[in-house]
């Protein structure tokens, strides 16, 4: 371990594939829409927009703008585009001070090696000094206030927009671990492929999103897209049983992700997970069909933390409070 390294941070960055979060040991400072419109000209591309302006410019900007999103399956894939997203953030709070503050980045386990030194560059060209790690799923525990050092099994799965992440905790080590990209964009898509195949309309993902939160809150389901042969705007409006018979294969792969970790589990610490369930936390948390088809599917109370999306953002910010959580839980 580097000098001083595993003593505390500044700051704490969630990097999700839906939004960016920057944390300090007072609370949650910032979230933003994780998407960026580049300009591209004569001297390359130059950041035009980024987050909710970029967000909203999303299926609707000029040939000479390209909306991107760096962040997809829960994994930095555009590092240059990111920097436009990070350095903004982190300089609002860091003002004028040339001291580059430390921060902690959450990262999924099993990041290659590669990709988390990539990460970890990125972000210090965004503007940090040291970089460190904490694993996602533990700091999403830290952030349900789960007892992840006590010898009790805990549970806890991160659905979020691009991936979800399982781990099982015992005395402040995961014992399995899974991490697989699968998230809410996976649900978005796989409503844009019925919206094609058996409607013939062209829906854009932000349309298809739209269209599982109202189903997702029970509202009624009305979205437009483009007609496939006419070209025209048509509107969709489905049965819910039809959108339920759609999503119900891909709510099954999220399901199968938790059920595979129970199998490779140790019995002792299955046992108590009878009592004690599987939390739930990222914002595909808050869908009913999916918490509902975990109850089903592992026999266990499937238990979502109030804020889903924000739980990994809160354990972030408890591990920047406490310097003993920190150095216990941080670069392992
Ligand atoms: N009520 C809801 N029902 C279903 N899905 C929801 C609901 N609210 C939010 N979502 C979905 O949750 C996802 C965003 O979750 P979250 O903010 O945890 O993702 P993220 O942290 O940015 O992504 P990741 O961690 O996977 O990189 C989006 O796909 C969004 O559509
Ligand atoms: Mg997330």
């Amino acid at each position: 371990m580097l000098p001083g390294a595993g003593r505390g941070a500044e700051f704490a960055l969630d990097l999700g594939t839906s939004e960016v979060r920057l944390a300090s040991s007072q609370g949650v400072l910032r979230r933003v829409p994780s998407v960026v419109a580049m300009r591209h000209g004569r001297d390359g591309r130059t950041p035009a927009a980024i987050g909710d302006k970029a967000r909203s410019m999303l299926g609707r900007a000029p040939a000479h703008m390209k909306v991107v999103m760096p962040i997809r399956d829960g994994l930095v894939k555009d590092f240059e585009v990111a920097e436009h997203l990070i350095r903004p953030l982190l300089r609002e709070h860091t003002g004028r001070s040339l001291r580059r503050p430390t921060v902690l980045v959450a990262i999924s386990k099993g990041m290659s090696e590669a990709n988390q030194r990539a990460v970890m560059d990125c972000v210090r060209a965004s503007g940090a000094g040291r970089v460190e790690l904490v694993s996602t799923t533990l700091a999403a525990a830290v952030g349900a206030d789960l007892p992840v050092f006590d010898p009790v099994a805990n549970f806890v799965a991160d659905i979020g927009g691009g991936r979800t992440r399982a781990s099982l905790f015992s005395l402040g080590g995961a014992v399995v671990d899974r991490s697989v990209e699968l998230g809410g964009a996976t649900i978005d898509a796989a409503l844009a492929t019925w919206a094609r195949t058996a409607h013939g309309v062209l829906l854009s993902l932000t349309s298809a999103e739209q269209l599982k939160l109202a189903y997702s809150d029970g509202s009624v389901l009305h979205v437009r897209g483009r007609d496939l042969k006419t070209g025209a705007p048509r509107d969709l409006r489905p049965e819910p049983a039809e959108v339920t018979a759609v999503l119900a294969p891909v709510v099954q792969r999220i399901v199968s992700v938790l059920t595979e970790l129970l199998r490779s589990s140790p019995p002792e610490l299955c046992a108590d997970l009878l009592d004690r369930g599987v939390i739930l936390a990222g914002g595909v948390a808050k869908f009913e069909l999916l918490t509902q088809a975990i109850r089903d599917g592992t026999g266990l109370p499937a238990l979502p933390v109030p804020d889903p999306a924000e739980c990994v953002a809160r354990g972030l910010v408890r591990l920047l409070d406490d310097s003993a959580l920190y150095s216990q839980s941080v670069n392992r």
